[in-house]
């Protein structure tokens, strides 16, 4: 059972499950069948067939099924259907996401997803890792960054409002203020301070508005975090996380990578030579595996982005003005593209961009963070190891204004049996883009949560 590909000549259909991009032959016995039955062999017609098994004689398959009953299961009216057996692009597969799985590209993107998901749960069952579902409504933001969707079932005509104006959350449904998630690393870390090591693989929400081909409002995180890690724990853990599972993915899904490979050169075929990529997708996925990421500070960083010839040639967008500054996307990307050509582990950022449970390094001035950043994707994990020093995260919190009573049962964890701790949380959908090729991360996730777009 499947659905019609292609049917040429009344003779030959391209059947698929949907199991693999490549498709089974029926071979429909001439004479057998109507006229009126064959017109309904359409394109994305569902049919049941019975028949033998047999070595093909055609080109292109090994084996084809000769037909001895046909079965209509579902008709598709050829002139409605949108999807017609040519290439489409991908901007017009978006309008229609509730059918594009049925596409070879996307076919192959969502079987490679679900291979890498697998992968992530295999990673960690292996290494003891306790899988932990932390809350998608939550009354803190974790990361203190008030990008945040609100919850509530308050009336948005007439809420009660208190006598300063300011709405009365206490009316609503759970007697406080609430949002969607923006991560869940802090009840992680209560998992991880008991369990010793835990994950979390979950969506998560970003009400930032950020329009690029690397944001989404919806996405799906995982975040391990370990108790008696340091940072450079950390980076080890995430490094070999992320080979292991695209070691996974090559492994089990090659003729589906092999298949995104070669969609990607073409595609890239149109762009000027410079623009190219210098290693197709398998290369590039081979390469990561066999080589040891750069790690390198934001402070060195900073340098070699300041001598670069790009930044002396006025050719960033935000020129680099010196140590302090936040790196944008084009500063990464070009440490990462240009500058080491291979993923690179930034480390030690300065405190003041970074968010408030960092651990504080001795130096007063960063903290014990870390970012992995990917070719062609930029940032793919932010981690850090952990302020486990109660005193100097209450102060810390105190001057970012993150509310220190709300958050009691974060600081217990400091107060009973504090240990030194890390985790770092990778951007699902950015490592099936880049584990894919595909350029914009509204192509690896189902049904995109985007500004303006919440269609299907
Ligand atoms: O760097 P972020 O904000 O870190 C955290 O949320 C930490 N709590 C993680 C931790 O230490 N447990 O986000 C982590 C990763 C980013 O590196 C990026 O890959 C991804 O999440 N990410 C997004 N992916 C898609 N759309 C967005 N709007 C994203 N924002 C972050
Ligand atoms: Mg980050």
């Amino acid at each position: 059972m499947g659905w019609v590909r292609t049917f040429r000549n009344n003779q030959f259909v391209a059947l698929n499950d949907g199991s693999t991009n490549s498709n089974l032959q029926v071979v429909v016995e001439l004479g057998k069948y109507d006229d009126e039955f064959l017109k309904r062999i359409t394109t994305s017609a569902s049919l049941k067939v019975t028949g033998n098994v047999l070595e093909s004689l055609g080109k292109g398959q090994k084996l084809e099924v000769k037909a001895t009953e046909i079965e209509i299961l579902g008709h598709s009216d050829p002139e409605k259907y949108p999807l017609q057996p040519k290439k489409h692009s991908l901007e017009f597969l978006r309008e229609i996401a509730h059918l594009r799985f049925r596409t070879n590209t996307f076919g192959a993107v969502f079987r490679v997803r679900h291979s890498l998901a697998f992968a992530v749960h295999k990673f960690f069952n292996e290494k003891g890792f306790v899988y932990l579902h932390t809350p998608i409504i939550t009354a803190s933001d974790a990361e203190g960054a008030g990008e945040m969707f609100r919850v509530t079932t308050l009336s948005l005509d007439n809420p009660k409002r208190q006598e300063d104006g300011s709405i009365d959350f206490s009316e609503d449904f759970f007697g406080r203020s609430t949002h969607l998630t923006v991560s869940g690393q802090l009840e992680g870390e209560l998992g991880a301070t008991a369990f010793g090591e835990i994950y979390t693989f979950g969506p998560t929400f970003r009400a930032e508005n950020s329009n690029t081909a690397r944001h989404l409002a919806e996405f799906w995180m995982i975040e391990p975090e370990m108790a008696f890690y340091d940072l450079e724990d950390n980076m080890n853990l995430a490094e070999e996380f992320i080979k292991y599972i695209i070691g996974y993915a090559i492994e089990n899904n090659r003729e589906d990578l092999e298949f995104l490979a070669q969609r990607l050169s073409d595609e890239e075929k149109s762009l000027p030579q410079d623009k190219r990529s210098e290693m197709d997708l398998m290369q590039k996925l081979e390469f990561v595996l066999t080589n040891n990421f750069e790690r390198l500070t934001y402070t060195d960083a900073i340098d070699i982005l300041k001598e670069s010839n790009h930044n002396k040639k006025k050719k960033f967008q935000y020129p680099i003005t010196g140590w302090g500054m936040d790196l944008q996307s084009e500063h990464e990307r070009y440490l990462v593209e240009k500058h080491f050509k291979k993923p690179v582990i930034l480390y030690n950022y300065p405190k003041e961009i970074k968010a408030f449970y960092m651990r504080q390094n001795e130096d007063g001035k960063t903290v014990a963070a870390m970012d992995i950043l990917a070719p062609g994707i930029g940032e793919i994990v932010g981690g850090s190891q952990r302020e486990e020093r109660q005193d100097k995260l209450e102060r810390r919190m105190r001057e970012m204004h993150i509310p220190v009573e709300d958050m009691w049962w974060y600081l217990d964890t400091r107060r009973f049996g504090t240990v030194p701790h890390a985790g770092f949380g990778l951007g699902f959908e950015r490592m099936v883009q880049f584990v894919t090729g595909m350029n914009n991360i509204r192509d690896v996730i189902a049904f995109p949560r985007t500004p303006k777009n919440a269609e299907f």
